[in-house]
């Protein structure tokens, strides 16, 4: 539970079972894998051989065959599954039998759905894979900081990656929340949270659908959407901007096979955790999918006094559902 944060806990991870220069295993970064799975720019692509695999153009998802032959080719010493903007749940059974073909240690970074995992909305990772690296902050919704669990024998290498090989002094504030968070999670309540967070995500995809939106892989399995704004004719960071200006919080991001760049790029990524954790049902997923339709045409057409007028329906509702533990401004 000591990790600073995600990106730490994976260092780790590399420094438990890699030397310099060995190969590593992951998703690239515009097909909605992280930095940390040795894409190019990240300590781990520029220390390591970070090979990348994608997802399929016509379905929007992972091509286990694609991997499997990636990874016989290469032969990596760490392959990562998991992701950053990934809408379909992770075939962990299929990433452990390539693991197991090539000699590879296999990690399951469930950074975002940990909460889903532990809530039984997702499967889990633990029968099948050598290490699970997660932080503790998204759908599992504790302090930020990340944990790495592991089967028996890895252990020690782990331990000693994060302390002393990587860290000083343990964050016992962050350990004692992540315990608090890890209580709640184990509750029925979280287990409801859970499934509401994936049905509030499915339900508000399908209204999107019908308002023209392209859902990257044509859905989603968990608490995230990645959406192509290209039919829509507005930049992923436009719309983004046009959105947080009118109180709805995405991030611009970008899409498989993004022909813009990844600081100006063609999608963005909408989670379904807060507004669950607010208690919003299912029932209004309409009316957000309308505020996000028009505020989005309101992006492409500098239409200010629509995202103004959204901005008010926004808080309105939001003022039935207070954010859990904070005053009601
Ligand atoms: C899959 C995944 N792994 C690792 C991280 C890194 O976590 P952090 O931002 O805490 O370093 C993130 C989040 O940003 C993530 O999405």
């Amino acid at each position: 539970m000591q990790p600073y944060s995600g990106s730490p806990a994976n260092l780790a991870v590399y420094l438990a079972f890699l030397k310099p220069g060995d190969t590593v295993l992951g998703m690239s970064l515009p097909m909605g894998g992280h930095l940390t799975h040795g894409w190019g720019v990240s300590a781990t692509g520029t220390w390591f051989n970070g090979v990348q695999y994608g997802v399929r153009r016509d379905t929007g998802r992972v091509d286990l065959d694609e991997v499997r032959d990636l990874a016989l080719a290469e032969r990596p010493k760490l392959i990562f599954c998991g992701g950053t903007a990934v809408p379909r749940e992770i075939d962990f059974a299929g990433f452990a039998e390539i693991a197991r073909e090539v000699g590879a240690v296999l990690v399951a970074d469930v950074a975002h759905i940990a909460g889903l995992i532990a809530g039984g909305a997702h499967p889990s990772p633990a029968p099948h894979v050598d290490v699970v690296s997660t932080t503790t902050h998204k759908t599992l919704r504790g302090p930020r900081g990340a944990m790495l669990l592991s089967r028996a024998e890895h252990a020690r290498a782990l331990d000693r990656a994060v302390f002393p090989g990587l860290q000083g002094g343990p964050h016992n504030q962050t350990t004692a929340a992540i315990g608090v968070a890890l209580r709640e999670a184990a509750t029925p309540d979280f287990r409801t949270y859970a499934h509401d967070v994936v049905t509030n995500a499915r339900t508000l995809g399908e209204e999107l659908a019908v308002r023209g939106f392209d859902l990257v892989s044509g859905g989603t399995d968990n608490h995230l959407l990645l959406i192509d704004l290209t039919n829509k004719d507005v930049p992923g960071k436009t719309a983004a901007k046009a959105l947080d200006r009118a109180g709805i919080v995405v991030n611009y991001n970008t899409v498989p096979y993004d022909p813009r760049k990844p600081f100006d790029p063609s999608g963005i990524r909408i989670g379904t955790p807060a507004l669950t954790s607010r208690g919003i049902p299912a029932s209004e997923m309409a009316t957000v999918a309308n505020w996000i339709d028009r505020v989005v045409g309101a992006a492409r057409t500098g239409d200010e006094s629509t995202v103004t007028a959204v901005r008010a329906e926004v808080k309105a509702l939001m003022d039935g559902y207070p954010a859990p533990g904070l005053p009601v401004a």
